[in-house]
């Protein structure tokens, strides 16, 4: 297999606030030996996704992540050692791979191990086909429901998700307005992601900005940040409007409740007879494969394109969370081992 250790990246510590780098421990194992019925995967790639600060964080809509286990992420590689006939040694696959370099696995479990789509980069299977690009696709038309015309407001729309749901609302027919942080971020969010406009929310007054670029109001608003940028988008409701909780980042590094952001427009969601509602991609397990044929065609049409940040070395893992509380990345958030 080329190696005779498996390097990991251990949770050290419970973290509380941001993350630091006693929150995890490098830890050196002698290379796994498969098992009946397992497989060893090499580890080529690594996703990095807010919703890992929650696993680590304590129980969410998963266990969370012990001490001492390897922290809990997705990835793709491919098998190197096997006794499962359904993943043979060479196969590429995708799945729950965690922070280490080889992933010891029956394949089951939460995230189930699957073959790479061939022809699928890992780039693009973690990316626009893997749980960004569906997240964005069931949460904007599932649940968001937009209708050419409509004005669709996106918080965090230089991330992974965010830049993926204001492209397929322009393949859709509706203006897109992104908010992100910075101006790099912002003309990023035009010029490269195709927004009609972006708003940054480090410089702009948010609830002003929107109301000047949607003096009708938003019909859609998906937030991935919460707290006061919510709370801007409540403000600029339009009739029945929908409001997709995909999630608020701008709250998972917080230390205690009292350190979050409560929301003070929400009666706008009365006033205006709108709907708030939140999910979990996962739910969607069963109609992925309708998300990734659309996205697919939009791709193919040249409407939506894959947009990846894909960061360097074994090392630079527990760095490359952090990216994503720092505002560093632009698009999806990679790292190739
Ligand atoms: N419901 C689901 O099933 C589901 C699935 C996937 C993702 N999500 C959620 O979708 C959101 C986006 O995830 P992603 O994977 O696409 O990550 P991402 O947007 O690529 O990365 C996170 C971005 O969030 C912004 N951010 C970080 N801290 C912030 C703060 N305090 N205030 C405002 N913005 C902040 C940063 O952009 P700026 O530089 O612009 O600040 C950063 O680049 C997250 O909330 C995530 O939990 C939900």
């Amino acid at each position: 297999m080329g190696s005779n250790v498996n390097r990991r990246w251990l949770l050290a510590a419970r973290p509380s606030g941001n993350l630091k780098d006693s929150d995890f421990q490098l830890d050196t194992q002698p290379m796994p030996e498969p098992g009946e019925g397992e497989f060893v995967i090499k580890v080529t790639h690594l996703s990095f996704d807010p919703t890992q600060r929650g696993w680590i964080g304590g129980d969410t809509y998963l266990p969370a992540v012990k001490i001492g286990e390897v922290v809990r992420a997705g990835g793709a590689g491919e098998v190197v050692a096997s006794k499962n006939p359904n993943f043979p040694v060479g196969m590429k696959v995708q799945g729950a791979v965690g922070w280490q370099e080889y992933c010891l696995t029956d394949g089951k479990g939460w995230w189930p191990t699957v073959p790479l789509h061939p022809g699928l980069s890992p780039e693009l299977a973690l990316g626009l086909f893997g749980t960004t690009g569906i997240t964005a696709y069931f949460g904007l038309l599932d649940i968001g429901q937009p209708k050419a015309g409509d004005v669709v407001l996106v918080s965090g729309a230089a991330g992974a998700t965010g830049s993926v749901v204001g492209q397929i609302a322009k393949a859709m027919g509706c203006t897109a307005i992104g908010i992100a942080g910075g101006k790099t971020k912002c003309d990023w969010v035009v010029e490269t992601a195709g927004f009609d406009a972006c708003i940054d929310y480090k410089s702009e007054p948010v609830a002003k900005r929107i109301r000047e670029l949607a003096p009708k109001g938003v019909n859609v608003v998906f937030e991935n940040v919460g707290g006061e940028i919510l709370d801007a988008a409540l403000a600029n409701l339009a009739l029945k409007a929908r409001v997709i909780l995909c999630g608020g980042i701008s709250s998972y590094n917080a230390a205690s409740a009292a350190e979050i952001q409560g929301l003070k427009n929400y009666m706008q969601l009365t006033v205006m007879r709108a709907r708030m509602e939140g999910f979990i991609v996962l739910d969607y397990a069963a109609r992925f494969g309708e998300a990734a044929q659309a996205l697919g065609k939009w791709m193919a049409e040249g409407k939506v394109k894959s947009i990846e940040d894909v960061q360097e070395g074994f090392e630079n893992i527990p760095a490359t969370l952090r990216r994503l509380f720092e505002g560093k990345n632009f698009g999806k958030q990679l790292l190739r081992l």
